[in-house]
């Protein structure tokens, strides 16, 4: 108990965690996120499981750095990090927009990629590159993916690892006006509207993030 308190205050649901293994049912997780949208997301999935999902700012965890080349690397170090400073088992997830045309950009740099050519952090100023970069381009084929990483303790050598990825091709005009990031270029042929244009619950039912989560959801389900 005292080893635990050492490393950020330990209660007894916290000491439960640190002894999970995998095929332990997990009751309690924090969200390695501050996005509410996320977390509405999240925690309706993953409370039909009987999952408690908790914020790490609630829990005055602060954002982890992001400085892998990869999603996943990115995903487990925002995850370590939620669960080493609460206790607690610890989901989170890193997102990105892949165009193939760009061979795979802006992908794990998509919330910087007009700062990387020296713009502003904005989705305004990233939907600028994007459509500059492909102007004129005849292969307009992208996806989203997200990885997800869940961790039942900080050290945790079997984290469980979702992904999902959601196919489009990108527009060089905006349509719509919900979402996010690059949501109004982002096209579903299939639906015949921008992500931007579905609403909230239509996209949150059909996105990488929900894909990725119905993976970790039936992961979870087959360790039980
Ligand atoms: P993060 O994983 O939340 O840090 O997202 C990384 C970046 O990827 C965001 O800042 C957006 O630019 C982009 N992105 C990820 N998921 C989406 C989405 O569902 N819609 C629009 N942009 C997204």
């Amino acid at each position: 108990m005292n080893e635990v308190r050492q490393n950020g205050g330990a209660s007894q649901a916290q000491n439960d965690a640190q002894g999970a293994t995998s095929g332990m049912p997990l009751k309690k997780v924090v969200l390695a996120s501050n996005n509410a949208g996320k977390l509405r997301e999240f925690a309706a999935l993953l409370g039909a499981a009987g999952i408690e999902l908790i914020a790490q700012g609630e829990l005055n965890v602060p954002e982890a750095e992001e400085p892998h080349p990869t999603f996943v690397e990115n995903a487990l170090t925002k995850a370590r990090h939620a669960a080493k400073l609460t206790g607690l088992p610890a989901l989170a997830d890193d997102s990105g927009l892949c165009v193939r045309a760009l061979r795979g950009a802006p992908g794990v740099y998509s919330a910087r990629f007009a700062q990387l050519a020296g713009g502003e952090k904005s989705d305004a100023a990233n939907n600028a590159r994007l459509v500059t970069e492909l102007h004129g381009a005849s292969d307009r084929r992208g996806y989203y993916y997200c990885v997800l990483a869940l961790v039942r303790h900080a050290d945790d050598p079997e984290p469980l690892i979702a992904e999902g990825r959601w196919h489009g091709e990108i527009l060089d005009a905006p349509r719509g006006e919900h979402g996010f990031g690059y949501d109004p270029y982002f096209y579903l042929p299939s639906l015949n509207a921008s992500a931007a244009e579905l609403e909230p619950a239509v996209k949150n039912a059909s996105s990488h993030r929900a894909i990725a989560l119905r993976q970790l959801l039936a992961r979870l389900s087959e360790e039980a």
